[in-house]
């Protein structure tokens, strides 16, 4: 349990921020379902930036925002409410962001899947997916049929166009095919959903990164750097279909510690990369290496390098922009160093 945990804010000048959270955790782990009564006090994921008029940051988290609205406190929602610009890492309400960002994932032109995998994982890829395509009507909550959500359309949603994708997306693809992930499909993440609000109340928007600079990092892997990866993550999903094994870290756990205010930085790095964790104690010494540099290539590229970039940029408007308020919604994660 984190008794004070230390966040050093990365932008330009370092912020020294204390969090006590140990005694108020314990007991949110008692009630993750209403909100707790003083909890409209506390401070969880906002920093504010000391100038005139103030500016924020805040710690989003890529989960249904229905499952944390109401965890939120008060004092964030208003700065939220009050800020006259509001920044995200992606644009992720312009139509150009999702078009590039599926551009970026697929092979080059002419190429396919089955071309490019040892066959014996193209097999298990495939057949996985047959599994999930056959399952996922039975995954949907009856709340997810009612608002017109259909098991075919929400699979050609997600997979439809699998054999064109990068095998990198492919492995992150069929990590969010489980059954938790899809029950959590048709309400807005919480990111999209402050986007979306963001424009209903007419604020200015922006981004502090280009969908490039998310995708090309993923697609920098090497081959069989990535054919481990996926290899990993087909053993992990068939192992979970044998049901002899749990994911160790699943989104309930991740909306939990979002709740509770608890940075720990394992479980929100995960969710700031994007991107499963393969090292695993049982691995064989030279596999357990493999998985070792992939989490440091991942760390570099998509934390560290990251991290100086945005900084950068939110050092930038600041200063370009002293009479504005602006509110900076990033991944949680990306605040614990
Ligand atoms: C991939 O990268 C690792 C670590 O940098 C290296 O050991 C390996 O030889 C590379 N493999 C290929 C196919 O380039
Ligand atoms: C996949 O991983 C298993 C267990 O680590 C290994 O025995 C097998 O050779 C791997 N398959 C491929 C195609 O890399
Ligand atoms: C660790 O790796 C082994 C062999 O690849 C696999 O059977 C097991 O499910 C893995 N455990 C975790 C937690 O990933």
């Amino acid at each position: 349990m984190l008794a004070s945990c230390q966040v050093i804010c990365w932008v330009g000048i370092l912020f020294l921020f204390s969090l006590v959270l140990s005694t108020w955790c314990e007991c949110c782990t008692y009630s993750a379902v209403s909100p707790l009564p003083w909890q409209s006090e506390l401070n969880s994921f906002l920093w504010t930036i000391k100038r005139d008029p103030p500016s924020y940051f805040f710690g989003t988290i890529h989960v249904p925002y229905t499952r944390v609205w109401d965890f939120i406190p008060e004092n964030s929602k208003k700065a939220f409410q009050q800020s006259h610009i509001v920044y995200f890492e992606l644009d992720l309400t312009d139509p150009y962001t999702i078009s590039a960002l599926t551009s970026c994932q697929l092979l080059p032109q002419g190429e396919n899947l089955q071309d490019v995998l040892p066959r014996d994982i193209y097999r298990r890829l495939k057949r996985h997916l047959e599994y999930v395509k056959l399952m996922m009507p039975s995954w949907m909550t009856p709340d997810q049929r009612g608002k017109g959500l259909y098991a075919d359309y929400l699979f050609n949603a997600i997979a439809g166009n699998w054999e064109r994708k990068r095998p990198v997306w492919v492995m992150l693809m069929v990590n969010s095919l489980t059954e938790v992930d899809i029950k959590s499909r048709g309400v807005p993440v919480l990111d999209l959903y402050l986007a979306q609000e963001a424009e209903r109340l007419r604020k200015q928007t922006g981004a502090v990164e280009k969908v490039e600079e998310q995708c090309h990092p993923l697609n920098g892997l090497n081959f069989s750097q990535v054919i481990f990866a996926l290899n990993q993550t087909l053993l992990q999903q068939e192992s979970l279909r044998a049901g002899s094994f749990q994911i160790p870290y699943t989104t309930e756990d991740l909306i939990k510690h979002y709740n509770c205010g608890d940075l720990s930085s394992i479980i929100f790095n995960h969710d700031t990369s994007q991107v499963p964790n393969f090292i695993n104690a049982t691995l064989p010494a030279h596999e357990r290496i493999t998985a070792q540099e992939i989490d440091s290539y991942f760390r570099q590229e998509l934390i560290y390098k990251r991290n100086e970039r945005m900084g950068r940029r939110v050092k930038e408007l600041l200063e370009e922009y002293p009479d504005k308020s602006f509110f900076f919604a990033f991944g949680a994660g990306m605040w614990l160093r």
